[in-house]
């Protein structure tokens, strides 16, 4: 099991989840894609599921594995090939960001479906 960073990072990429992981296994795609979003991904195998990196998403895009929601199943597979193409990602790069208010969270939320 492993926490997954779901499609509402995509645009956001605060990075403070970076920041607090004691293991640093976030990651991001050296040339963002289509196929690969420019958001963080999480590796599923050196995420040791601590939790650190929960609380400090300000756009609420960080779940366990078990816990992402249904219409973002998929983001689950997506984290995953930063393991199985690693070639192709390099750890976060980390860069302080202005905060959402709750507003643009519930923005974001509703623009990718989940409220
Ligand atoms: Fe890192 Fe812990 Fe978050 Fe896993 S749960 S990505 S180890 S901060
Ligand atoms: Fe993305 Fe949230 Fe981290 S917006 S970069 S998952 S703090």
């Amino acid at each position: 099991m492993a926490y997954v960073v779901t499609r509402l990072c995509q645009g956001c990429k605060d990075t403070a989840c970076a920041t607090v992981c004691p293991v640093e296994c976030f990651y991001e795609a050296n040339a963002p894609s289509a196929e690969l979003p420019d958001q963080l991904y999480i590796h599923p195998d050196e995420c040791i599921d601590c939790d650190a990196c929960v609380p400090e998403c300000p756009w609420d895009a960080i779940y366990k594995e078990e816990d992402v929601p249904e219409i973002f199943k998929d983001d689950t597979a997506l984290n995953k090939l930063c393991m199985d193409r690693r070639a192709e990602f390099k750890g976060s790069v980390q860069v302080e960001k202005p905060k959402p208010t709750p507003d643009q969270r519930e923005a974001n939320k509703r623009k990718w479906g989940l409220t």
